[in-house]
């Protein structure tokens, strides 16, 4: 093996192009391929910014045409040479008109053949793609996320420093924050039997800044939260947070339209419109049955309510008397696309999401079938095909819940469903919105009382002030979420600076006083010496770095994501510990068997 001894990289491969040729320079990076043709050796050199082609041939240096001979893949060389024009150029590779005629070659580390093949156009199982990590980042669509991640950051803090605002780290061993997820705790040696949490988010700490005189607040932070992976879900992740004084939910949105607008023109290219829309909480259930819609294909649900009311199928009916609703989603002209066997699937999605069925009429042109019509008179179907615009050639679906929240979400998650397979959404938009008006309070079933929607320091809406206690279930909050193409994208609120709403909302929540001392105690005192205005909101950077480069997985933009088990495959942690470091911490296991 050779080393580098007074060779030094002169460029980086990437941006090599036709206007370049003539150039003698260094190259540095690994061998992704190589073809000995027999006279002539052709090796691309890969680095972090791309591919270049070497060539060697017979009239290349003897002993580094030799050397040319031994080289396999994923070998490490520094290449020196003069660039030129390719004889053959391709357009596979950006760098496809040039190639590096070599002069030099030191080959620095070998390398023994790897579990798979480093390129884009393999189809590898995902957990050798994890444990070995650091192959499959070397992949030039794995290892581009990680950069453009890394400039997308860029750009964010340029645009925050413009606007005045300070980054801040906030501790990562901290008191448990109220985001509703599960903390991830950390024990204490020094006081034996407490516990630290991660931070679930900085919440409670950028909004004690706003009361130290900071103004304006950003942080590129890790959270943490014990919850079930998804394709947008890590137990650790990355949020962009900022919280401003002296705000409202107007200029909060206004600062961060800028920000998404800045980001995409810098990394895109792509003009994203502001003001984005706004809709609200109530108004985005009704339409599409979820509180991120999808708003890049129509298919919107319809309430249906009135045109059944009192009807003789039992299901419509009692949802009605119920206080619930029945919502229709009529997929126009897709009665030849839509199998029975389609409808059954599509049923099974809206049983997911707690409906107990989906009722549907199916009208081609020679028949038409329908689970409930029977059960309704000749006015009542015709009432109800007038509400829903139903046409001959059309399927009506629809879900019927005494919990009206419940027949919206259930027919939006057909709704999405259908849009995949009709294939109805132009993957190519962006579409913003801002989702507001949210409920101040959820009622959980499981804890027998209302909780918090978004978090317990979230102001409610001047003209609800009034129903916090009379009707919890009514409040609205100035809360917003940002969604693009209907994934939450970011979310935050205008925060309660007033230590006396703050009490009523803590009772409204069955908080003891104990209890909000005992948890909140530091922050209640520090409201109480001025607090200015503010609000905030945070962005999910996964999600944002996920959807700019339009991958599945936040998995893909982050270097080392967690699976399923909320493992880490390379590492393999978590792992168990030694027994001394449990004795420290006067920590026993009580694991029970086959876990
Ligand atoms: P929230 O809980 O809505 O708000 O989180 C903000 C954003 O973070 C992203 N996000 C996640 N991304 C990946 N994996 C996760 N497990 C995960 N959980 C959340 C989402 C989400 O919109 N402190 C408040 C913000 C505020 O009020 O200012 C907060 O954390 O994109
Ligand atoms: P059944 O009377 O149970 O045979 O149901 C008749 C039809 O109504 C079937 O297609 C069911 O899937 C559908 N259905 C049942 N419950 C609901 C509901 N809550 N909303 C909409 N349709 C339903």
């Amino acid at each position: 093996m050779d080393t580098m001894g007074d060779l030094r990289r002169t460029h980086y491969v990437g941006g090599l192009r036709e206007a370049d040729a003539g150039c003698e320079l260094v190259a540095a990076g690994s061998i992704a391929k190589c073809r000995d043709k027999g006279g002539v050796i052709f090796a691309d050199l890969r680095d972090t910014t791309g591919i270049l082609q070497l060539v060697f041939d017979d009239s290349t240096d003897p002993v580094v045409f030799a050397k040319a001979g031994t080289l396999k893949s994923e070998y490490v060389v520094m290449a020196k040479g003069l660039l030129r024009r390719r004889e053959a150029p391709t357009d596979k590779i950006p760098t496809g008109g040039v190639e590096l005629f070599v002069t030099d070659l030191r080959i620095l580390s070998e390398a023994e053949t790897t579990p798979f093949e480093i390129r884009d156009e393999i189809n590898v199982n995902d957990q050798l793609r994890l444990k070995y990590r650091y192959l499959d980042l070397r992949r030039p669509a794995m290892h581009q996320p990680i950069v453009l991640r890394s400039r997308i950051a860029k750009v964010i803090r340029d645009y925050y420093d413009e606007q005045h605002f300070t980054e801040i780290e906030t501790p990562m061993l901290i008191k448990s924050t109220p985001e509703g997820a599960r903390d991830y705790l950390v024990p204490s040696r020094v006081q034996p039997g407490h516990f630290y949490a991660l931070p679930q988010s900085p919440q409670l700490y950028k909004q004690i800044l706003m009361l130290s005189g900071f103004d304006r607040y950003y942080q590129i932070v890790r959270c943490f939260r014990d919850e079930d992976l998804r394709a947008d879900r890590q137990p650790e992740f990355t949020q962009v947070d900022m919280e401003m004084s002296f705000a409202d939910e107007d200029d909060i949105m206004t600062v961060n339209e800028g920000l998404v607008k800045r980001v995409f023109r810098e990394i895109l290219g792509v003009e994203v419109q502001t003001p984005f829309l706004r809709m609200p909480y109530a108004e985005a259930m009704s339409r599409f049955g979820s509180d991120k819609p999808d708003t890049r294909f129509g298919l919107e649900l319809q309430d249906v309510g009135a045109a059944v009311a009192g009807c003789g199928f039992a299901v419509f009916a009692g949802a009605l008397a119920a206080g619930g609703r029945v919502m229709a989603v009529n997929v126009k002209g897709a009665a030849d696309a839509l199998s029975r066997k389609e409808i059954d699937k599509l049923t099974e999605v809206a049983k997911t999401y707690g409906a107990k069925g989906l009722a549907y009429t199916r009208w081609t042109k020679d028949a038409k079938s329908s689970s409930f019509e029977k059960f309704l008179t000749e006015e009542e179907i015709a009432a109800l095909y007038a509400a829903a615009g139903v046409q001959q050639g059309d399927v009506l679906l629809l879900a019927a819940d005494a919990d009206g929240e419940r027949a919206c979400t259930a027919l939006g998650a057909v709704r999405l469903a259908l849009g995949e397979k009709l294939g109805l959404i132009d993957k190519t938009k962006f579409n913003f919105l801002w989702v507001t008006d949210f409920p101040l309070f959820e009622y959980s079933e499981e804890a027998g009382r209302y909780m918090a929607k978004h978090h317990p320091f979230t102001m409610p809406k001047e003209e609800d002030l009034d129903k916090i206690e009379s009707d919890p279930g009514a409040c609205r909050a100035k809360a917003y979420d940002m969604v693009l193409n209907g994934c939450e994208l970011g979310g935050g609120s205008i925060r309660i600076n007033d230590p006396a709403l703050q009490d009523r909302m803590f009772r409204a929540l069955g908080f003891t006083e104990e209890r909000a001392r005992e948890s909140f105690g530091f922050l209640m005192d520090a409201y109480k010496y001025g607090a200015p205005p503010h609000g905030g909101m945070a962005f999910g950077f996964d999600r944002m770095v996920m959807l700019m480069l339009g991958r599945d997985s936040i998995r893909d933009v982050i270097a080392f994501p967690k699976v399923q088990n909320a493992g880490e495959p390379m590492s393999g942690c978590p792992e168990t510990v030694e027994q001394k470091q449990l004795d420290e911490l006067y920590i026993r296991l009580d694991v029970p068997a086959g876990e």
